[in-house]
């Protein structure tokens, strides 16, 4: 089976290479020349556990290729996926999908034989019909069908979720499409992952409601976080014991400086807009990005009076930039409101991320200092802040780090220590809802 991948991006290469791991000939389309280049000599332009490995592994195996020319892949092509971003438009909240319509416009002029457009991206409800419009206007003659294939990986741990998913959900409209797409996953059969074939509508909302879904909980949690602090509860307990209720679930339920990354944040947003633009409401999901865009703010708030109530002239030690650990993905990432803000009031920060800093060094405030080493971001700092549970974080020599700090103060943004532990290697600890 041949599969063109448009995009290279997160989504593009874990999926073009798993495809490829399938057995499926799988070519990657890019608009971005230099990327193209770098996966063409086997560089990998992104940080994914496993993917440098799987990559080389089909590159080798002649099943994946990367390629600026769509006149040369997609007329052999079986089936077209569309994995390009879907950012939030400037100024209104909706996914912005002109480089999904450019994608169609693009495939449009090379189609040859029976070819099915699938949407992989995120997308509101509507766009595979308007996506066949687009081709269908473009080039009248072509034997094709549209089909959504939502992909629910998640970054750090993209390569398993694909391999392992908990569904996959195919919108198709014809039996042909159905069938090809069912050919596609058929290695899936093996661990029996459920295929939802549903109507392209119910797949576009499936993304968006599941989405919008975990990022209810995560604001939730850290609502009930807000009120366990004012009480004297532990959210840890209250999630567990929430969390025991397999009607509720435990995961998703863990407080923090609220949600990020590249889902998320623009999908809710998606969302309320898309809900709007049918003539319903979205309140619950209005609700929950209020709460998390007033989280961070809390967060600045948590780290100030941590340190007595300004954090002017403190230095500062931020462990963790990326939204989450196990990426590079800083989009959206809590630290680019929370340093910013920090940095505004006086503070010096000096910061150290396993893999995120060349993307934060784009996007965070120039004073902001760089550190290759967790001791070198420590050093004389009147505070820690852990921003991100990265695993060279959870187990830090606590007593080797209070002794090359000037000042006392530990703010735990993850709730990965224990109090009476910090309080024990003499920190002033503070955390989220405990
Ligand atoms: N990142 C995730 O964890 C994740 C998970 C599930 C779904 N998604 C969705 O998948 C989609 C892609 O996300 P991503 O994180 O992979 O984005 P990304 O920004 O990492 O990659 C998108 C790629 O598309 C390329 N591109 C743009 N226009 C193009 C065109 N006309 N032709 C060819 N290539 C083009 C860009 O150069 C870029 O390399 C989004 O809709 C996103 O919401 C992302």
């Amino acid at each position: 089976m041949n599969v063109v991948m448009i995009g290279a991006g997160y989504v593009g290469l874990v999926s073009g290479a798993c495809f490829a791991e399938f057995g499926a000939n799988v070519t990657c389309l890019d608009v971005d020349a230099g990327k193209i280049e770098a996966l063409q000599n086997g560089k990998i332009p992104i940080y994914e556990p496993g993917l440098e490995d799987l990559v080389h592994r089909n590159m080798r195996s002649g099943r994946l290729q990367f390629s600026t020319q769509f006149q040369d892949w997609i007329g052999d092509a079986d089936l077209v996926f569309i994995a390009v971003g879907t950012p939030t438009r400037r100024g209104d909240g909706h996914a912005d999908l002109k480089y999904v319509y450019a994608a169609a416009t693009q495939i449009a002029a090379h189609l040859k034989g029976y070819t099915i457009i699938v949407d992989k991206s995120t997308v509101p409800v509507g766009t595979a019909r308007e996506v066949k419009r687009v081709i269908h206007q473009a080039n009248p003659t072509a034997d094709f069908d549209v089909a959504s294939n939502p992909e629910f990986l998640r970054e750090g741990s993209a390569i398993n979720d694909f391999m392992r998913p908990d569904r996959v959900v195919l919108g198709v409209e014809s039996e042909r499409a159905e069938a090809l797409l069912r050919e596609l996953y058929r290695p899936l059969n093996l661990i029996e992952a459920p295929i939802l074939v549903t109507d392209l509508e119910s797949a576009e909302i499936t993304k968006y409601a599941a989405n919008a879904f975990l990022a209810t909980k995560i604001s939730f949690i850290n609502e009930v976080a807000q009120l366990c602090e004012k009480t004297g509860a532990d959210v840890h307990a209250v999630a567990r014991g929430m969390g025991l209720d397999a009607r509720i679930g435990k995961k998703f339920l863990h407080a923090g400086p609220g949600y990020g990354g590249s889902c998320f944040p623009k999908d809710t947003q998606a969302m309320i807009r898309m809900a709007h633009d049918a003539g319903t409401s979205s309140r619950i999901v209005e609700a929950v990005v209020a709460v998390n865009s007033a989280q961070k703010s809390r967060m600045v708030v948590k780290i100030r009076e941590a340190l007595g109530g300004s954090v002017a002239n403190k230095t500062i030690a931020v462990l963790g930039l990326t939204f989450k650990p196990e990426t590079d993905d800083m989009r959206e990432a809590p630290s680019l409101a929370i340093l910013p803000a920090l940095v505004e009031q006086g503070a010096r920060i000096k910061a150290h991320d396993p893999h995120g800093m060349d993307e934060a060094r784009k996007e965070l405030p120039d004073s902001v200092e760089y550190t290759d080493n967790i001791d070198d971001a420590v050093q004389d700092a009147d505070a820690i802040v852990l921003m991100t549970e990265w695993n060279q974080y959870r187990g830090l020599d606590l007593e080797k780090l209070k002794s090359m700090m000037r000042g006392d103060v530990f703010v735990d943004l993850r709730n990965v220590y224990e109090r009476k532990l910090m309080q024990a290697y003499g920190f002033q600890y503070s955390c989220v809802g405990r």
